[in-house]
């Protein structure tokens, strides 16, 4: 059978360059996607198409997309435009030549492909300047079945002198339409991944980070780009970008005079030039890119798809419940703090204890945030058995062990500050910025890279039941430099720091392929896909308000699946809000994600606790849907009417759970109905309500069973009015 699926995608290979007099059409393809390009050697490659899939590509022999202003001839939009003869826009590549010329024109030298394996095809498009040594392949991996294609580009010095490179990015995508909305997410500690639409207008709008670690916290590099409408759930042209990167980024958007959309995304060129030796190549981060003219709740199904097979740890595993130590402690342990809340997890049917921060240093003992960072040894007075102590006591109530490190980073109070003043991120005499009393450590050099893998390494060590790591990092760059790179490369930093970081990642998946990863930056502050496959899951807010989660968790969830995002039932109010919110809509809220608490369990107590206890055994019955199913957003918490909704569908849609938010106060006239979504017509469906509080239902129809085109035609009603009161049902084949 694999042998007959590969020979067919051989043949769809071969069929995918067709030539008439020496013009090329290239395809890149997925199940349901076409991208094609036009190439005639010695000249530009000409981008023709990019959307749902078109069967015959003849025509594109052809077509002609668009006219040049000041000139007679017609010129299509590149496949990677750079700087140089007439192209005035935000170039894909700039370089600056050994001789000091500033203009390049990339012209087609061949293509290749290659069948990587059932899902995934390869093409690289080979670009070379005309008078210069430069090769540039533009490469794309066409997953077939998820309908992702990732774009990335490798420049290579082919001369004998040096070269630099001012900017290349991942990917360049022209668009033409009547209107253009972007859809972009912003954000600050605690409110991360804010979404925000715009109609985009002539000119540039560039959304970006200089910040390199934690760049995700303010912007993200992910985009959603709809044409002639704002983006809508189930319907409408929408192109989806996701870049895999995890250090400084921009992405552009340059809207011209002829009102074609010019779209570049990659690495921000922001001081970063870098400096090609002969034979030495550089290559971008993979955009991540799809499209659907079927609204934005395609995209995201592609995306999450996408990401639990290629780009997550473990993405075919089920995720722990876990209890972790950071609201519920602080720093303010010693063991029998944290074996007593071992214990009360247990009782409650959690699965994992994660130990925060607060458990290392002892000439400077980490009891806050200004000291410790760095000496990685257990503190022997707070904890004198040793982490084994604990994680063997965890083991033995049921648990997995779980353990926080900040690995990347120094408190200036620290003996490693003292011992390695020049593994720290600094910017010649001037003084080094702490934040949040921390300093950062120089991921661009090697012996750095050492440290942070072997902190990993011997922190895994200390115990054979660690089976979990939460990696954080709380501070961004400012004053950039760096004690290891040459004068002439300090602008390689922003580069070499995220390859630093990466090759990191790879020494410990090499080493531990088994063990769980989270990743945590202030919460959601590296939120990327470049980071996220080597992690499990992550903390996509220190915000755990779940009225201000379903926001994050909005924004955070249209990219990436609720499998990764850790979402924790904390008290209320706690250190992010004074608002006072209900342990039930705590509880629902992080049910359509990895739920987890963060807090003291013992503080649970009667009726509270009879709830938490049986909302766990309906999470576990439920979290197959939630962690594997399809994502159905139906009402969005951004609408004007004060309700949220949301369902996951199994892939065989033989069951879903269903979860509905009330978020304001609504006149008790107001009747609540909700079109499901997602579910097969033809099948029928039981319905139950699950996590009651209090003997309180909210759906009345609970148990009875109704055909799945009832379901999404006419919709179920809910008793939910007043703010903060929620549902969440099992919807199950009968
Ligand atoms: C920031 C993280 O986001 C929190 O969850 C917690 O781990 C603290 N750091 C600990 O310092």
């Amino acid at each position: 059978m694999r042998h007959i699926v590969i020979s067919i995608l051989f043949l769809s290979v071969f069929s995918v360059c067709i030539f008439s007099q020496n013009k090329e059409i290239i395809e890149v393809r997925t199940n349901d996607l076409t991208m094609i390009f036009s190439a005639l050697k010695n000249e530009k490659v000409s981008f023709q198409y990019w959307g749902d899939k078109i069967n015959d590509t003849s025509a594109f022999l052809k077509k002609r997309f668009k006219r040049q202003p000041d000139s007679n001839q017609d010129t299509d939009p590149q496949l990677f435009p750079a700087y140089g003869g007439r192209y005035y826009l935000n170039p894909a590549l700039r370089l600056t030549h050994s001789d000091g010329v500033l203009t390049t024109e990339l012209v087609f030298a061949g293509t290749e492909k290659k069948v990587m394996d059932e899902n995934r095809i390869e093409t690289i498009i080979h670009l070379k300047d005309l008078f210069y040594p430069v090769l540039v392949d533009v490469r794309f991996v066409a997953y077939q079945k998820e309908n992702i294609i990732c774009q990335s580009v490798v420049v290579t010095n082919a001369g004998k002198k040096n070269f630099s490179v001012e900017n290349v990015a991942s990917t360049y995508i022209p668009l033409h339409a009547q209107s253009y909305y972007l859809t972009h997410f912003h954000g600050t500690w605690a409110a991360e991944m804010q979404m925000k639409e715009e109609k985009l207008t002539p000119g540039v709008k560039v959304i970006e980070s200089k910040k390199e670690v934690r760049a995700t916290q303010s912007e993200s590099p992910s985009f959603l780009l709809s044409l002639n409408g704002p983006a809508q759930e189930n319907s409408g042209e929408i192109y989806a970008g996701s870049l895999a990167w995890s250090g400084n980024f921009a992405l552009s958007f340059e809207f011209d005079e002829s009102g074609l959309l010019n779209i570049l995304g990659g690495i921000n060129p922001f001081a970063s030039t870098y400096h090609l030796q002969p034979n030495q190549k550089l290559e971008t981060p993979e955009m991540v890119l799809t499209y659907s003219s079927k609204g934005k709740g395609q995209i995201t199904r592609n995306y999450h798809d996408w990401s639990r097979k290629y780009a997550l740890a473990h993405g075919a595993k089920i995720r722990p419940i876990i209890l972790n130590s950071w609201e519920g402690a602080y720093f303010n342990f010693d063991e029998k703090t944290l074996t007593d809340m071992m214990d009360n997890a247990a009782k409650f049917g959690i699965e994992m204890f994660v130990l925060d921060d607060g458990w290392f240093g002892n000439n400077y003992p980490r009891n806050g945030d200004n000291a410790g960072l760095g000496d990685w040894q257990v503190n022997l007075k707070k904890l004198p058995h040793g982490i084994g102590y604990l994680a063997d006591h965890a083991v033995a109530k049921g648990l997995k062990f779980g353990i926080w490190i900040e690995p990347e980073m120094v408190n200036p109070e620290s003996d490693l500050a003292k011992k390695h003043p020049e593994w720290v991120v600094k910017s010649g005499k001037r003084d080094i910025l702490p934040m949040r009393n921390q300093w950062l450590l120089d991921l661009s050099n090697p012996k750095v890279q050492d440290f942070v893998f072997n902190t990993f390494d011997q922190v895994v060590s200390m115990s054979p039941n660690i089976s979990y790591i939460k990696w954080d990092a709380n501070r961004h760059v400012d004053n950039v430099g760096s004690d290891y790179l040459s004068k002439e490369n300090q602008t390689h930093f922003w580069y070499d720091y995220v390859k630093g970081l990466y090759s990191v990642y790879e020494r410990i998946r090499a080493k531990y392929p088994d063990i769980e990863i989270q990743l945590c930056s202030s919460g959601g502050g590296r939120l990327d896909f470049g980071a996220l496959k080597y992690h499990d899951e992550f903390w996509a807010s220190d915000n755990t308000n779940p009225l201000n989660r379903l926001f994050i968790q909005y924004g955070s969830n249209t990219f990436f699946p609720a499998i990764a995002t850790a979402a924790h039932v904390s008290t209320s109010p706690n250190h992010q809000t004074g608002q006072m919110l209900p342990l039930k809509f705590r509880f629902d809220v992080a049910m359509t994600g990895r739920l987890g608490m963060e807090l003291q369990p013992k503080d649970i107590v009667g009726e509270d606790y009879e709830f938490a206890k049986n909302a766990i055994i309906d999470y576990k019955m439920i979290r197959p849907i939630v962690q594997f199913g399809d994502l159905y957003r139906l009402i969005s918490p951004y609408d004007e009417n004060g309700w949220s909704s949301l369902m996951y569908v199994s892939k065989d849609k033989k069951q879903a759970a269903f979860f509905a938010f009330s978020l304001k106060y609504h006149d008790r006239t107001t009747f609540f109905e909700n079109k499901l979504n997602g579910l097969d017509p033809g099948k029928n469906y039981k319905i139950t309500e699950l996590n009651i509080k209090s003997g309180q239902r909210t759906f009345n129809g609970t148990e009875k069973t109704y055909t799945g085109d009832y379901l999404m035609k006419v919709g179920i009603g809910l008793n939910l009015g007043n703010p903060f009161e929620s549902t969440v049902l099992l919807v199950k084949e009968d």
